[in-house]
């Protein structure tokens, strides 16, 4: 693919869990080159999930610093930066804007009896944020350094979301959007701004927070220092851009009311775009603002997708896809063994970050293959508990599109397709994800452009259709996965 040669050039960064990705692509949206960057998960005490703020810079700049030296001349044309990431984790700041100390992540569990205390501190935390305060989300997070590290606690002067973190240190402003501020539980997610009763109730204020933003508007623009480092002519504005989850929507075009995709990354996510703020706590659904102007979104979020996948790989020294594809190969039937994905606990249906994982049914047949596969169906099941949770509460999902790493696998998406009885669409080769949505933001932020008319559904590639003769196997097996869960509740309680 070739850019014009005067035609600006849009680039998108997601900061993931397992990686940063930058992708470049052109006004017209065709994708000119992307570059991804590793990162680790340090796990210092069980149920902790923590990273290194330093390390998410590192990556964003090694990633581009690739682009920019495989694509000079279409990296000179950079206008426009969106930004995309990783949720909730709570990166705290000093007076002088030094780190305090590890992010603590999306999927750590150790804020739990946080939230009671919190939903006690401000008893209209539900009605405001529109959700159930979880481990995962930010604000418990700071309740617990405020009690468990109060020394750190009081030195914070700022606290920023993993994607405003790096774009602070792109532009030097402390900005968020409204679909990652909503993730905090400290948004008044109606009306799209912060909420000092929440902020109030972990002790902190207004101060402490970043300007707010919607996702395709201009938070600021790049460093000079750093346009000089990519040999970039003009000035790049900074777009909002979204939490993962909101901008991977923009990616795949979700953002009209009902839209939604199904997310097979380290987590698992069921998204569906509304056209008002619909709360529904019940079943521990997410309801978030989205990354465009008066739209919002609910989601079901499983805590381990993927990362359930990497997990058995690492256990059975195995690369994660070889293991998936051969399972895929080898598939006939639903597995004898099977597996609860509650490796960090579980947020949709159950808000359980105490809860941990299971292997049942184990035999001398068992394999690495077989085990796969029930980790692969272990999954499946979870996002049917999600389906059933957005269902319940009178969300109707007609159609999805796959995103993410795990969507590769067509058994998978099988699985999923099957056990939601709903078909999943997979888009045309070329990436639609968060770092895609990201661009296509910043293209609107810098041309003033209707976001609803740029983010539009990518050519679909495949429809995978749920399997007539697995609905019942499956329907079976997913009625004895789901009274796994209290079984396990007692035993780890
Ligand atoms: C969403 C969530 C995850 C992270 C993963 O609530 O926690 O999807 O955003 O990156």
């Amino acid at each position: 693919m070739k850019a014009e040669k005067t035609g600006a050039t849009l680039l998108g960064l997601d900061i993931g869990t397992s990686g940063v990705k930058a992708l470049l692509m052109d006004e017209q949206g065709r994708q000119l080159a992307e570059a991804t960057s590793p990162l680790v998960v340090s796990r210092p005490a069980p149920g902790w999930s923590e990273q290194n703020p330093k390390d998410w810079w590192q990556a964003s700049l090694q990633a581009m610093d690739r682009i920019a030296g495989n694509f000079p001349d279409q990296m000179a044309r950079l206008a426009a930066i969106g930004l995309s990431g990783q949720m909730h984790g709570a990166t705290l700041l000093d007076t002088r804007e030094q780190v305090l100390r590890p992010a603590i992540l999306w999927n750590d569990a150790r804020a739990g009896s946080q939230c009671a205390e919190l939903e006690a501190a401000c008893p209209r935390s539900r009605d405001i944020s529109g959700n159930i305060a979880m481990a995962g989300f930010t604000a418990p997070k700071l309740l617990w350094v405020r009690q468990n590290e109060p020394d750190i606690f009081s030195r914070i002067a700022h606290v920023l979301l993993p994607k405003d973190y790096v774009r602070f240190c792109l532009s030097g402003e402390m900005a968020s959007d409204m679909s990652d501020a909503a993730g905090t539980l400290w948004l008044d997610v109606a009306r799209r701004n912060w909420s000092d009763e929440l902020l109030q109730a972990t002790g902190l204020a207004r101060h402490h927070m970043p300007s707010l933003f919607e996702g395709n508007a201009v938070t600021g623009q790049l460093k000079p220092e750093l346009a000089r480092r990519w040999n970039i002519s003009g000035p790049v504005v900074i777009a909002g851009g979204g939490g993962d989850n909101a901008a991977a929507a923009c990616g795949i075009g979700a953002v009209r009311p009902g839209a939604g995709f199904v997310s097979l990354g380290t987590s698992g996510v069921l998204f569906v775009s509304t056209d008002r703020f619909r709360p529904n706590i019940s079943g521990a659904v997410h309801a978030f603002c989205h990354a465009v102007p008066d739209t919002w979104h609910q989601m079901g979020v499983i805590l381990s997708a993927t990362d359930s996948l990497n997990w058995i790989a690492r256990l059975t020294g195995k690369d994660a896809v070889q293991l998936a594809d051969a399972v895929g190969r080898s598939f006939r039937e639903p597995a004898p063994e099977m597996f609860l994905p509650y490796l960090s606990g579980e947020r949709t249906p159950h808000n359980d970050p105490d809860i941990r994982g299971l292997f049942a049914g184990l035999s001398h047949d068992s394999d690495s293959l077989s085990l796969t596969q029930a980790v692969m169906e272990g999954v499946a099941f979870a996002f049917r508990d999600s389906f059933d949770a957005l269902r319940r509460a009178g969300t109707s999902i007609d159609s999805l599109v796959a995103v993410g790493g795990g969507s590769r696998s067509r058994l998978w998406l099988q699985m999923i397709a099957t056990n939601l009885g709903v078909p999943i669409e997979v888009p045309a080769a070329g990436d639609y994800g968060a770092a895609f949505g990201a661009a296509r933001l910043s293209l609107c932020a810098l041309t003033g452009a209707d976001p609803l008319q740029v983010c539009i559904r990518p050519p679909i590639m495949d429809i995978v259709e749920p399997i007539p003769s697995l609905v019942a196997p499956w329907s079976d097996k997913y009625a004895r996965y789901t009274a796994l869960y209290p079984a396990m509740k007692q035993v780890m309680t």
